[in-house]
Formats: structure tokens, sequence, C-alpha cells
């Protein structure tokens, strides 16, 4: 691919109007305008392989010609674009493509709830849900947790800086280490079943445990899939409800459509958004176990639960799921993202700690915390869009579109080495031929 030497745009109109809020422009100084599958192109025409996929919203790639072409055809049609939660022809389609597609492949039986479409909007419905059938309040959670930015998720997500930026206490959680927390050697699982079991632990009886399988923000921990099934009899022990937050992981980041296949344990209520809306639109679902539907009408509202694009957009991106290719596709991209990840661990084993994750989201995790973010900024440099996650931002991740040509991955994948090589051994670096050449 072309790449055009340019300086750093001005950012002017974002760093006067915008608010200091703005985060992810601030490590990707530049300004998009065109993007196709792991491509982005900035103003200047300068291409970048894009290894972040809109953190996970993007797994079927920017402008997926086949799911465009459905949304043009909608769009050309005068289709409903808003709609409330009233029925439309545009989510009757999404409903039937995700029975035929996704739960009844499964065998697994799921009402379907649309929230506001974000994540955080699909895990607060899931925590008032499961507090409502089970009368209860306190929710079990875990260390390094990340469920999003309303108070609700936020209760239940374990980084300090995002807990002090809600500005009131945040309760009716308890956070119990998740698995690996302390090591190989201890079972955080049996820890829990343990302060469960004991009427003097100080935990008030749990509506809910909510989990992630895999900690995409808190730093590429993956869960057991002993821990997991351990985790799911406890929570049939102690008649609490089990939520997954598959809202990162979910729609095969880690392989399969849900996050949890692997682990064959089956939550009572499953969190979904990013990547369910298919193009980069946003929409969310709420899987609830049909005796747990216990919802009022409107009980849990709001406006744009109707994003009739996303549903269109949502019910092409599911045909992927009908070709057992994808899936083997996903396990082979996978094996040669571990492979150089493994590679990269072994060239530095002073400097990386360890390779994490599973999947196609897989990335290092320092010594020095900050040689992650000192590797995003040498990847962007030489561009490509990488980012950082785990309670000290310690690790670099990658997680590229699923449907990346393999060309590309190898291709981005040499620019982090040569990254990798510019941080910790710039002798061997100096030879090389810049990609801004
Ligand atoms: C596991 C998980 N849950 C919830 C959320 C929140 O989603 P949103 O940002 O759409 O509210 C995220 C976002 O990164 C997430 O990774």
């Amino acid at each position: 691919m072309k790449q055009t030497a340019m300086k750093q745009p001005k950012l002017d109109v974002f760093n006067q109007m915008e608010s200091e809020v703005r985060s992810y422009c601030r490590s990707f100084q530049t300004v998009f305008n065109k993007a196709s599958n792991a491509l982005l192109w900035d103003k200047h025409h300068k291409a970048y392989i894009d290894f972040f996929a809109g953190a996970g919203a993007l797994n079927y790639g920017h402008n997926n010609p086949r799911i465009r072409e459905k949304l043009v055809q909608y769009l050309l049609e005068d289709g409903v674009t808003h709609s409330l939660d009233m029925a439309t022809e545009a989510k009757e389609r999404f409903l039937l493509q995700f029975n035929n597609l996704i739960l009844k492949p499964r065998s697994m039986s799921y009402k379907v709830m649309f929230p506001g479409p974000t994540g955080t909007n699909a895990v607060e419905s899931a925590l008032k849900i499961a507090r409502k059938v089970t009368g209860r309040t306190n929710i079990i959670c875990f260390t390094n947790a990340f469920h999003g930015m309303s108070l609700g998720s936020l209760s239940a997500t374990g980084n300090s800086f995002k807990r002090k930026g809600a500005g009131v206490t945040l309760g009716n959680t308890t956070f119990m280490p998740y698995d690996q927390y302390f090591g190989s050697s201890i079972d955080t699982a049996a820890m829990l079943e343990k302060m469960l079991d004991d009427p003097g632990s100080g935990i008030d009886k749990p509506a809910a445990v909510l989990l992630e399988t895999l900690q995409g923000e808190g730093g590429l921990n993956s869960a057991s899939q002993a821990w997991l099934q351990s985790i799911e009899k406890i929570c049939r022990k102690h008649d609490m409800l089990l939520i997954v937050d598959d809202v990162q992981m979910g729609c095969g980041r880690t392989g399969s459509f849900f996050s949890f296949e692997d682990a064959k344990i089956e939550p009572d209520l499953i969190c979904l958004s990013k990547s369910i809306g298919g193009y980069g639109l946003p929409m969310a679902l709420t899987l609830i176990k049909p005796k747990y539907d216990q919802w009022e009408p409107g009980e849990h509202n709001g406006t744009f639960r109707g994003n009739n694009l996303g549903f269109v957009a949502a019910s092409e991106a599911l045909t992927y799921w009908s070709d057992p290719d994808f899936t083997s596709q996903i396990s082979k991209k996978s094996k040669i993202l571990h492979d150089f990840l493994a590679r990269m661990a072994k060239t530095y084993p002073k400097e990386i700690q360890e390779v994490r994750g599973k999947g196609f989201i897989q990335g290092l995790a320092f010594v020095e915390p900050s040689h992650a973010g000192k590797l995003s900024a040498e990847a962007f440099e030489r561009g490509v869009i990488m980012e950082t996650s785990g309670p000290r931002d310690e690790v670099a991740k990658i997680m590229p579109p699923l449907t990346i040509e393999e060309k590309l991955l190898h291709e981005g994948l040499e620019r982090i080495e040569e990254a990798l090589q510019a941080m910790f051994s710039p002798a061997a670096a100096k030879g090389k031929v810049s990609v801004h050449a």
C-alpha cells in the first residue's frame, strides 16, 4: 500500500471546540476521512492498517460492501430509519435472522431485548432485570472488569480512574478476584464459593454474577473454561443469575459467535453490542432466558432502541455465521497473530512479560507499563492503529477486523515488529527501510 510522508495535520478545531474528555484522537493525531475493511485513510491520503476495529465494533470491517449494499438499498427505498420500539420489517427480519443463524443452531432459547444502543445500556438492563427477578441488589463482579460508563455499569467496573469520574458513591456490587488474579495456584472460584457459603463473610446474597470471559479493557485476562464452569455451578447453587457481558468479546472476536461457547455454559443474561450492529452502527441486545423476562412494558425504555439501519446491517452481518469458512478463517488468522506475538515475546524476553488474549484479540503485556503506549505510538508512526489496555495500560492490544485480508495482517504485524525493533534494538532497526519512505 502506498505510504505518503506527511507532517502531522493540525487538530485545532478539535482542540478548541471538542471537550477535554476526548481520548482516542489524542493517541491517533490525524483527521480520518475514508475507510475500507481494515484500512483507514487520513485527509492527507496516508493509509493506516486498523488493528483496533472500533474497539470491537468493526468485526466485519469498515464499509463492508455486502452490508453497505443492503443499507443503501434500504435508504433508497425510504425504509423506516427511526421507530422507537415499534414493529418494523427491518426489526422483524433481524429477529428471524438472529433466531435462525445464531440461537437455533446453538439450541439457545432467549428473549431478545433491545436496550438503548450502547454496551453500557445492555449491561444496565441486565443488572436491572437480575435485581428485579431476585429481589436482591448485590452483584458479584470482578477485578479489572469493564462494563461501561453509566452508573450501574461503572459500579461493576474495576478501574479506579473511571470509577472516580462517577462523582458519587458506587455501590451494590462486591468485587471478587477474577480467574488467575493471584496466579495459577489459587482457585478464585473456590474462594467465591467459600465466601458465599459463609454467613460470616459479609457478602449480601447477590442477585447475579456479572463477568466477561476475557477482559478486553482490563488487560486481556482470560478466564479458563473450568473457572467459567465453576462460576456457573456457584450461580446455580446460590440461586444467582449468571450475566455474561459479551459486548466486546461477542460477535466472533474470540473465534465463535459467543465467547463462552467452548466453555459450554448457559448464561441467564447475555449483553451484546459493538459488532452486533454489523457496520459500526449503534445497536445493543440483552438476551434473557424466557423465565426471567419479567419486565413490565416500558420499564426500560429508550428513544434510540429502534435504529433500523442497525437492524438492516446486523441482518446481513449475521449471514457470515452461516458460512463455516468464516470461523475457520478467524482461527487461521488468530494463529498467525499468536505465532507472531509468541515470537516477539521470545525475542524480547526482558521487556515482554507474556502474550495475552485469545482468538482474534491478543496482545503483549510489558514489564514496564509505558512500553505498551510507546509501541502504540511507534506503530501509529508506521501506519498501524492499535490500542493499550490493562489497569496500568501495560498491554498492547491487537484486534483487527475479523475480515482483514491475510496479506494486510502480515503487513501490519511486520510494522509492529519494526516498531519493537526501534524500541528495543535500535541498531537492528537502523538498517530497515522506513515505511514512510
Ligand atoms: C465488556 C464491555 N462491556 C461494556 C462496554 C461498554 O460499551 P459502550 O461503550 O458501548 O457503552 C464495553 C466497552 O468497551 C466493553 O468492552
